[in-house]
């Protein structure tokens, strides 16, 4: 089968045609990160309006890219939620339109689990394995057993991995997105200087809890220490708290669920230090651990044709009343 992937949950515009056989023929991301910069965060009626704007162009492009017209598209799959409802129904709606004129058949991918299987669209996993998905919105851990096979383990009991980084770049004058300048700062500092806590909660727990790191931070900045410290050192010692606690708990669950393979997922998973210290832990371990490239750990819509191909080659298709949703659907 050749899908037509869209998606449109976030901030990012983007179109993708993968094949069953050929794999991916294009992928088209355009991002409004410049807009939304200005205000330290995602505007959601802004993203609305610009997702109208760019839907047309990136599908165009998308579809050029893989040299296919609609003749060449078997189905489309949509990103129908988690996200900004606002957002996903421009995607959406636009997706259902095109499954209408076009008289193809449409999936509508639940973002988290495109997030989840993207890992495929590089490498071949069995089954079952762990996925660690570290994005804007999401911190949790999952067991992926099987196609739409996916349970809950735990995750954030308040802010997600990608908002500390965020928050803490903002208080730190750094801009937003702030997941990667915190990234390359830390580079060159040095990631045991300042001790930032670390919430494990219980030995078992695979759950997580930034609020407090967050706060941490607010009370060491205001602090003289923090007024004469080095921006770089801060950052490798923030990065350093919430990167210990994301690849420590996600080793821990798939020897808990004696699973030895772990799947790195989400726009968090793109950082340097995490990448580094889940391949360390891992390996100690005897858990293999896949890391998608970094383009394919941020929103793209190559992960949402690639779900919606398996999951409609399997036979499983959306009807007329698909519809966007703004929560996740997991729950334990
Ligand atoms: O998956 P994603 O693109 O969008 C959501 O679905 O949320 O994730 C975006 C998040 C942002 O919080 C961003 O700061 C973070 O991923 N991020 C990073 C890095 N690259 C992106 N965080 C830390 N290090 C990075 N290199
Ligand atoms: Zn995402």
């Amino acid at each position: 089968m050749r899908v037509l992937g869209i998606e449109s949950s976030c901030d990012e515009t983007a179109a993708a045609v993968y094949d069953g056989s050929a794999g991916l023929l294009s992928s088209v991301v355009s991002s409004q990160v410049a807009i939304h910069a200005g205000y330290g965060g995602v505007v959601p009626e802004l993203a609305s309006r610009e997702h109208l704007k760019s839907i047309v162009p990136v599908v165009e492009k998308a579809l050029a890219d893989a040299s296919s017209g609609r003749e060449g598209i078997d189905a489309i799959s949509v990103t129908a939620g988690p996200g900004l409802i606002g957002s996903l129904l421009v995607g959406l709606c636009f997706a259902k339109s095109l499954s209408f004129a076009w008289g193809k058949p449409i999936y509508g991918a639940d973002h988290l689990e495109s997030h989840i299987y993207a890992v495929f669209l590089e490498h071949g996993v069995d089954f079952p394995y762990v996925a660690l998905l570290v994005s804007g919105g999401h911190t949790s851990l999952f067991r992926v057993a099987g196609w739409g096979e996916v349970r809950l383990l735990g995750g954030t009991l308040d802010d997600a991995a990608g908002e500390a980084f965020d928050k803490a770049a903002k208080m730190m004058g750094l801009g937003y997105p702030g997941g990667v300048v915190i990234d390359r700062l830390a580079k060159g500092g040095d990631p045991g200087r300042y001790a930032f806590p670390r919430a494990r909660l219980s030995a078992d727990s695979a759950d997580f809890s930034f609020s407090g790191l967050k706060t941490a931070l607010r009370t060491f900045l205001a602090s003289p220490e923090g007024a004469a410290a080095r921006v770089e050192d801060v950052a490798a010692s923030f990065q350093e708290a919430i990167v210990d606690v994301l690849a420590a708990k996600a080793v821990a669950a798939a020897q808990r669920e004696a699973v030895p393979r772990l799947v790195l997922s989400g726009g968090v998973s793109a950082n340097s230090r995490l990448r580094a210290q889940a391949a360390e832990r891992g390996a100690a371990a005897g858990v293999q651990v896949y890391l998608p490239s970094r383009e394919l750990c941020t929103d793209n819509a190559a992960m949402v044709a690639l779900l919606g191909e398996r999951r409609m080659s399997a036979g499983t298709f959306s009807g007329p009343e698909l519809n966007a949703y703004a929560a996740s659907r997991f729950s334990r």
